[in-house]
């Protein structure tokens, strides 16, 4: 590091440090706060600087717990993907084993087997609960602006991440949720020229729950990029 770049050990400590949270303590955020994020997040690059994302965020606690009882009771009665996006039908390969490895140390680290399928289920609907989080965010782009608003959305779902995270709060971003789009954007009132990309759910972490001690691997540098 040398004096022309004095941010660079911050940058470091926060994409580090961040991780998708999944407990959180049940403890509302002030407005202020809520604001502040999604105030950094807005400076994101987006193509011609159209901005195209749009967010609905739950502000109390009463709000957040009405959503996720009607969610809970939409994804129960209504188990079959509605979303505004295609799901990836299967991940193979590399991106098949990665998918497996983030899931292998999630589940081990709650001490459920690759056989417990009762407890690997119970879990996964737990992102239907989104995990207990005091907030939840639901992101949205206009669907006439195409693949590249979804290019732009993706950098700002990761700068609001990223954003939370130096403000000390802890993000789970949830393509869960999005597996329901139609009943989230009829919940909201949001129109159906959005599509949904995904939820964050949002709050202070249960810092000494199992579920948050493991942490996701990367490839390496040379494994991403080529040099030409
Ligand atoms: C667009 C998007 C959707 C995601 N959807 C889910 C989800 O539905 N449920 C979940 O538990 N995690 C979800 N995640 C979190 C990823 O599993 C996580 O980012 C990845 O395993 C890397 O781990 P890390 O965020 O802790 O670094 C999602 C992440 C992204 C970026």
């Amino acid at each position: 590091m040398t004096s022309h770049t004095p941010d660079l050990a911050a940058l470091d400590r926060l994409t580090r440090g961040r991780f998708t949270c999944r407990a959180y303590e049940h403890k509302a955020l002030d407005a202020a706060l809520i604001r502040s994020i999604v105030g950094m997040a807005s400076r994101s690059a987006s193509w011609c600087n159209v901005q195209p994302w749009q967010m609905v965020i739950t502000e109390t606690l009463e709000s957040t717990e009405r959503f996720r009882e009607a969610l809970m009771a939409r994804a129960s009665n209504h188990p079959e993907s509605e979303s505004d996006l295609p799901f990836p039908p299967h991940h193979k390969g590399i991106y098949g084993e990665r998918r497996r490895g983030a899931g292998i140390a999630l589940y081990t680290s709650l001490g459920i087997g690759p056989k417990d399928a009762e407890r690997s289920a119970q879990q996964a609907f737990r992102n239907f609960r989104m995990f207990d989080a005091p907030h939840v965010a639901i992101v949205t782009v206009p669907a006439e602006l195409g693949p590249y608003a979804l290019v732009d959305a993706g950098g700002f779902v990761s700068s609001f991440l990223l954003a939370a995270y130096a403000h000390g709060v802890a993000t789970t971003p949830q393509g869960a949720l999005a597996r329901h789009a139609y009943f989230v954007r009829e919940y909201f009132g949001i129109p159906d020229t959005q599509h949904m990309i995904c939820g964050i759910s949002f709050g202070y972490a249960e810092a000494g729950h199992p579920v948050n001690q493991f942490r996701t691997t990367r490839a390496g540098v040379d494994d991403l990029v080529r040099f030409a």
